[in-house]
């Protein structure tokens, strides 16, 4: 086995399939993907072509049939505390005010962390994303969008290296996921962090990623890599430019060729 290179996360030659009644069921194909230090990556393909399951892999959840999944130089065995993981149902305890859901991962990860410490933490993070004043509601008591940030404070909240976000802006409306886009970006500014971003909204990964790979039809392989050569201060405005609208195009193309509906470009297919 080869050593690892300093990305933060490398896929390597992934493959795997679920074992099903009706047999094997292929859902990564030879998947490589490497992401660097502070990069965000977002992840691209048609529904259930196994970006889940990538994500259950980087998350150490699962283990790959085949190939490696590292993290940092260290080979992905189980699930690490450096890892934080938000998904598009925000799953808060009810039993537990919105800052006491944000401090939980600290009492697992930072049990000798003082309470104190532990709760401004998490008061910083719930004030970053503009839910001051709702600290001690309960989650029923606070929208879809309030529900999310609060989850993605939970998530960062332990500090991780490298964090996993699967569809986190999926369920909610168009303007309020677009008020979720800027906070990333100020957690992100605040805060630098690795991260994946499953979605199925091009403009969204054109707004928050730094590189978007596509992933093809399941199995699924890389089928296309793009770096999105935006400025990192990007105004919402920026998905109306000319380089955002050629890029944006090209990834529905890649889209329709994932599922079969373009034919493959004729240099890829060669
Ligand atoms: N635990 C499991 N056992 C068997 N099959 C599974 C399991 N989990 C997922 N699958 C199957 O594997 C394939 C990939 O699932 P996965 O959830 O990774 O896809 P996805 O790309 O995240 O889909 P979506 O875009 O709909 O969220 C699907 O066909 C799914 O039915
Ligand atoms: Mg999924």
């Amino acid at each position: 086995m080869s050593t690892p290179s300093d990305a933060q996360i490398e896929l390597r030659e992934v493959t795997h399939a679920y074992k099903t009644d009706a047999g094997p069921l292929p859902v990564l194909d030879n998947l490589s993907l490497t992401v660097r230090e502070g990069a965000f990556c977002a992840v691209v393909g048609p529904s259930g072509c196994g970006k889940s399951t990538l994500t259950r892999l980087i998350a150490g959840l699962m283990r790959p049939d085949e190939g490696q999944v590292w993290l940092h130089r260290e080979l992905v065995t189980s699930p690490k505390p450096t890892v934080g993981m938000a998904f598009q149902n925000p799953v808060l305890l009810e039993w537990r005010t919105i800052l006491k859901n944000v401090m939980l991962p600290l009492e697992i990860v930072a049990p000798s962390m003082p309470m104190a410490q532990r709760e401004e933490r998490a008061r910083h993070l719930l004030h970053l994303v503009g839910l001051e004043g709702f600290e001690d509601k309960r989650p029923s008591e606070l929208s879809g969008g309030m529900r999310q940030r609060a989850s993605l404070c939970r998530s960062i909240v332990h500090k991780p290296e490298v964090l996993i976000l699967d569809e986190p802006f999926g369920a909610l409306d168009a303007f309020t996921r677009e008020d979720l886009w800027q906070t990333m970006h100020n957690l992100r500014a605040e805060e630098p962090f690795t991260c994946v971003l499953i979605t199925h909204d091009l403009r969204e990964s054109v707004y928050l990623a730094d590189e978007i790979a596509v992933l093809s039809a399941r199995p699924a392989r890389l089928q296309y890599l793009m770096e999105v050569d935006l400025p990192k201060d990007r105004p919402l405005d920026v998905l109306y430019e000319p380089k955002a609208v050629e890029m944006l195009a090209e990834l529905r193309h890649q889209i329709q060729i994932a599922q079969g509906r373009a034919a493959p470009d004729a240099e890829a297919a060669a």
